[in-house]
């Protein structure tokens, strides 16, 4: 079994200071990558900045500053919140480094070789703020200014000499492939509309730019510099060391596990980035998952709405653990949320603070009393020990096979429901009327432990540094988080001293408004 796993994030405009969308994509994508790596999985995980282009051209000239310095700064910031998130992601690109700028220019001459790019001249739509054509109907005009109908930004009418790309050559094999790779384009809510825009005809799609110059520019042709998206979307290779497919990072890494992508850029990565490689001849990622976005006040985030949600306040005001799993539990992955203080204080208070930091507070002060603050030895389970632990055991393949299919609520559900239990357990079992038999009380405290060892350890990819807290007391560390361990009952050894490890998560007191 391959154990080799490659997860992409967008690479992010540094047109402007991040926001918290973009930070959900990095945390989704961090999400996946911890829970691959303590399942045994070597991982690769790359997000990184998407710096050329007219987009970027004009918001450094707003600025008066050169386009390499503007995108120097805001890629910064980037890295920055990737640090802040407490992302593992194991490369960092930038589109203009010359490691990205080599491998754009090799595929351009692959396309070239293969037929599939020839000149000739652009008139139609272009959304500078999308970096995107548009059709005719898919343009409408409102109080006299023409913008795209699914992005509702503005689009200007170009004409100009261009290189295309017979993006339109491929269409019979683009619709084999999404036939016979049913799990290519994900969630399968979104296939369809895939498919019926690829069914309706594609147009072969202008690769080059004349009339400016921020960007690669196309090998023996300086006049043109590269699309953006066709610059773009080669960084997933390119950060493999492409065009040497016998380095080992591509040899490893490539074809893609997934790239995690929003939803408005679904067309570019499941029509024409596999076109693009199709024609190159190389492998098709296995995955491409468009998420829904994070909404504020019912509306994506934008500028020009100026509704930016900023995740660094939100980091301030609650810390970083709680925004992860906000987002993690309460968007439901794949549709759009909306981010609301008063949800996130709930998820604080009630999963956090009640039920997973109340139950380690509870078991480790029992057993502190009453044990000698060391995990019990003494120990023989009976059926409701085995029961609630086996439950571990009996899901692990299955959480398995969700996360696989990015099943992320069944794997908050997972870890909510256990928590439930848990603490019930700990009630029902009343290790506190159990002093004249020490046997059990030592048995209920020994499961309830296992319990907390076996959920830190699933809280892990969703809240790191708290999960990592908690396993303090047991003196583990990052290193021994190992997901098949899960069923292993006896995992926590006898005569262990319990560590104290302080209030994992503080209540939230409501914020009146106004205050
Ligand atoms: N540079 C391109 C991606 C190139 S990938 C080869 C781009 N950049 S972006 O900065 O505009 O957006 C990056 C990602 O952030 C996209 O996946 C987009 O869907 C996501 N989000 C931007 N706003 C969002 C929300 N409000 N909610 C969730 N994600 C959204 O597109």
């Amino acid at each position: 079994m391959n154990k080799n796993f490659y997860i992409t994030t967008p690479i992010y405009y540094p047109s402007a200071k991040p926001h918290m969308g973009h930070a959900y994509s990095s945390i989704i994508a961090d999400f996946f990558a911890r829970f691959k790596r303590i399942d045994g999985f070597n991982v690769h995980f790359l997000t990184g900045t998407d710096e050329h282009g007219l987009k970027i051209q004009r918001s450094a000239e707003k600025k008066n500053i050169e386009p390499l310095k503007f995108c120097d700064e805001i890629s910064q910031t980037f890295r920055d919140l990737s640090s802040k998130l407490n992302l593992t992601n194991t490369d960092f690109i930038r589109t203009t480094e010359e490691r990205h700028k080599n491998s754009v220019q090799h595929l351009w001459k692959e396309l070239e070789k293969s037929g599939d790019i020839y000149l000739s001249k652009y008139s139609g739509w272009y959304s500078v703020s999308d970096e995107a054509y548009y059709n005719e109907d898919e343009i409408e005009e409102i109080d006299g200014v023409k913008i795209a109908i699914s992005s509702k930004s503005k689009v200007e009418w170009i004409e100009e000499e261009s290189f295309f790309f017979k993006l339109s050559k491929w269409q019979d094999a683009l619709l084999k492939h999404y036939e016979d790779n049913p799990d290519f384009i994900s969630p399968p809510s979104r296939k369809n509309e895939v498919i019926s825009f690829v069914k309706s005809g594609l147009k072969n799609l202008s690769v080059s730019r004349k009339s400016f110059s921020w960007g690669i520019k196309v090998p023996d042709n300086h006049d043109h510099v590269i699309y953006v998206w066709l610059d773009a979307l080669t960084n997933y290779i390119s950060a493999l060391n492409y065009p040497d497919t016998k380095d080992d990072l591509y040899k490893n890494f490539w074809p893609a596990s997934i790239h995690l992508i929003g939803k408005d850029i679904l067309r570019f990565h499941a029509i024409y980035w596999p076109a693009f490689l199709l024609a190159a001849k190389l492998p098709l990622p296995k995955k491409v998952y468009g998420h829904g976005w994070i909404l504020s006040d019912n509306e994506k985030m934008s500028k020009s709405k100026g509704n930016i949600l900023d995740p660094l306040k939100i980091i301030d005001n609650y810390g970083l653990d709680p925004l992860r799993y906000y987002l993690i539990k309460e968007v439901s992955f794949g549709n759009d949320g909306n981010i609301s203080q008063e949800r996130l204080e709930d998820c604080i208070n009630s999963d956090l603070a009640n039920n997973y930091g109340n139950l380690c507070q509870r078991v480790t002060a029992f057993a502190s009393k009453n044990c000698n603050d060391i995990v019990p030895s003494d120990i023989e389970f009976n059926d409701d020990d085995k029961k609630i632990l086996d439950n571990f055991t009996n899901n692990i393949e299955l959480i398995r096979e969700k996360i696989d299919r990015q099943d992320v609520n069944f794997y908050i559900d997972f870890i909510v429901n256990s928590l439930f239990e848990a603490n019930k357990y700990f009630n029902d079992q009343e290790p506190w009327k159990k002093k004249n038999d020490l046997k059990r009380l030592n048995t209920i405290v020994y499961t309830t432990l296992e319990i907390v060892r076996k959920i830190s350890f699933l809280l892990y990819p969703i809240i790191p540094s708290s999960s990592l807290k908690a396993l303090q007391i047991f003196g583990l560390e990052e290193k021994d988080i190992i997901l098949s361990t899960l069923s292993d009952h006896n995992y926590l050894k006898g005569n262990t001293k319990l560590n104290k490890v302080g209030i994992l998560f503080n209540k939230i007191e409501r914020i009146k408004e106004n205050d």
